[in-house]
């Protein structure tokens, strides 16, 4: 029994479709917030495996979305990799010691720090509805390496492109640590239960051409090419969040069996030019479930129209704002539910 979103990613056009959203487990749910409260941080919550999957679950159980994507974090990879890793409230997270000024050899692995995620893994798969996907994730290796270059977030990521001009082997070297951490991380995920999987390239959308090509198309081609060979059945989402003219190139080179779209793209064009038949995943915009409204209803129905013609699951372009309304997400729920292909 598979269910709609494994058909979906199986490349089947379902006259109903899928819907989760990014970030759905979070602080927008009050009951993640009592939670975290509790526990008292982001990390803590993470590692007690317990409340990960009860988090996980919170918004399957709230709303019935299709799939349920584990609760951690992409940055689990470089914590794993000997990075220290904080949260720092209102300041998001915080690495180090930074790549920018430290080498990568001088990191000591701590292997142990995945081995919980896959526990909260086959702890949601064993609470789950079958016909509900549990969905594994990871960063890919180029935004995971901005985050173990500059310590922390940065809007334009330009240590990080500057470092990859700078010593172009020293960078590969960074993005080959990544990979190799990230394929096992995600097969121990799949082999745990995870059904389908999402690779976030979050920061994609900085890259010229030529580096978008080496650091963001050929690292996840590594990944999905040695993903596939141990896990053949295992379908991979990949998301290059602000790739824009790139998506297509990506669609075709990465070797992914879905391709996430974001809302800066028109979906009429990406349903026009992303490869016949590929599940696109997307691209509502998340502004617009925090603002509600009418236009919601029309812009959820424009979206699915936009994508009738090939497998598509419903998701925004990304993650759910912290103040979106519960009432908002309810009713993009009913307006996705409510629609069928013609
Ligand atoms: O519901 C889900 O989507 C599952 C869990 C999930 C989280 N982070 C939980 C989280 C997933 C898939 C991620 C991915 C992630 N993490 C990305 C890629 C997607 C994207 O948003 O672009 C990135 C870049 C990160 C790194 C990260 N983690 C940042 C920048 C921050 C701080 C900013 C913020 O939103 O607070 C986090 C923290 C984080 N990861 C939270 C959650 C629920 C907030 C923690 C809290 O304070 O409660």
């Amino acid at each position: 029994m598979p269910g709609l979103l494994l058909d979906t990613l199986r490349g089947s056009n379902t006259e109903e479709r899928p819907i989760w959203l990014m970030r759905q487990a979070g602080r927008y749910l009050p009951e993640y917030r009592e939670l975290r409260a509790e526990k008292g941080g982001f990390l803590a919550l993470v590692y007690d495996t317990d409340a990960a999957a009860e988090i996980t679950m919170q918004p399957i159980r709230r709303f019935g979305f299709d799939g349920a994507i584990l609760f951690s974090d992409i940055l689990i990879v470089p914590f794993a990799m000997g990075q220290d890793l904080t949260f720092v409230a209102g300041e998001g997270p915080r690495l180090s010691p930074r790549l920018v000024d430290s080498a990568l050899s001088a990191l000591e692995a701590v292997p142990e720090r995945l081995a919980p995620i896959y526990d909260t893994v086959r702890k949601v798969r064993a609470q789950l509805d079958p016909t509900k996907t549990m969905l594994g994730f990871a960063g890919s290796p180029w935004t995971v390496a901005t985050y173990m270059v500059a310590g922390e977030g940065s809007r334009d990521q330009a240590e990080t492109r500057a470092l990859a001009y700078r010593d172009p082997e020293g960078f590969q070297a960074i993005v080959e640590g990544i990979t190799e951490v990230t394929v096992d991380y995600l097969s121990g995920q799949i082999e745990a239960g995870a059904e389908a999987i999402q690779l976030f390239d979050s920061w994609s959308g900085t890259l010229s051409p030529s580096q978008f090509e080496r650091w963001v198309i050929a690292p996840n081609a590594r990944i999905v090419k040695e993903l596939r060979a141990r896990h053949p059945e295992t379908p991979i989402i990949g998301f290059p969040k602000g790739a824009g003219e790139k998506l297509p190139a990506y669609a075709r080179e990465s070797g992914v069996d879905a391709v996430g779209v974001d809302e800066t793209i028109d979906p009429v064009w990406a349903a026009r030019e992303l490869p016949a038949g590929m599940p696109v995943q997307g691209n509502f915009d998340p502004l617009l479930v925090l603002a509600g409204g009418d236009e919601l209803e029309s812009e959820a129905r424009r979206v699915l129209d936009a994508f009738a013609d090939r497998p598509h699951v419903f998701n925004l372009g990304h993650g759910i704002g912290q103040h979106t309304p519960i009432a908002h997400v309810e009713r993009l729920l009913s307006t996705v539910r409510a629609w069928r292909r013609a």
